[in-house]
């Protein structure tokens, strides 16, 4: 395929916003009761956003919609391999019937009451069983916030300051009590994590990309002859981890 037609579909996608985004949809399964204090092993009822192969690591903000009834969760975390005794934070919409949301802090898995921390704040009806809900947390500096909407900052419902903040090394989102969530997750890119064609992006557009593909171990001339192949394909973001 010509590259032309390649920049095409890169123009029907392009939004006029800052920066470069990466939208993926998930949805989290029914997991049963699973609380954040509670569970040692949680990590692994969390479905990782991580699924693509993109590196979070150093991520420090985040946009998504999520559409469920209540105790909509994301969880920040450490580890980079699902080690849940790794520190973490919990950031929880629409707990307590979908009345409170909170910020959690957990240094380990020892469920111990001095490894655990926690913040409530009255949020009622935030969460909406038919209707996907905008939402951003943002942990800069140890400043843990959540906030309505997507833009960082604007509309928060949440805030509390770590005094001792981790890396954020990946991160994960759940529905707790049962219930069956649909998410439509945001990630910023960051540095040069897309490069090849996506650098004709001018800094006034935002591409909302869906991955189609992830593959490991493959050269950068394999991966952009995969992309010429595709026709869905627009770009590649080539991270050479050797
Ligand atoms: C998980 O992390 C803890 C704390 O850093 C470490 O002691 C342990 O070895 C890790 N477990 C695995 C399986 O990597
Ligand atoms: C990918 O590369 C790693 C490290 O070089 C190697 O251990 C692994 O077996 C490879 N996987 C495949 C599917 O070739």
């Amino acid at each position: 395929m010509a590259s032309g037609q390649r920049l095409f579909l890169l123009t029907i996608v392009a939004q006029k916003t800052l920066g470069l985004v990466i939208e993926n949809t998930f949805t989290t399964p029914n997991i049963g009761y699973k609380h954040f204090f509670y569970i040692a092993d949680l990590l692994q009822y969390v479905v990782n956003i991580n699924k693509n192969g993109l590196d979070l690591s150093g991520i420090t903000t985040l946009t998504f919609k999520v559409k469920a009834c209540q105790d909509a969760t994301i969880i920040m975390s450490n580890s980079d391999d699902g080690n849940s005794s790794k520190p973490m934070y919990q950031f929880l919409i629409g707990g307590w019937l979908n009345k409170k949301s909170a910020i959690r802090r957990r240094n380990d898995d020892s469920l111990t009451a001095d490894s655990k921390q926690g913040f409530t704040f009255n949020t009622p009806d935030i969460c909406q069983c038919d209707e996907y809900r905008p939402f951003w947390i943002s942990t800069t500096n140890g400043v843990l916030m959540m906030g309505k909407g997507l833009i960082v900052g604007i509309n928060v419902i949440a805030e509390w300051t770590d005094l001792n903040p981790f890396t954020i090394r990946s991160i994960g989102i759940y529905t707790n009590r049962g219930i069956i969530g649909e998410w439509k997750v945001q990630i910023g890119v960051v540095n040069n994590l897309y490069d090849g064609r996506f650098s004709r992006c001018t800094a006034n557009y935002k591409a909302v990309l869906n991955i189609l593909i992830s593959k490991k171990n493959t050269s950068l001339l394999e991966c952009a002859v995969l992309c010429d192949t595709l026709l869905t394909c627009i770009g590649l973001n080539y991270h050479n981890q050797r």
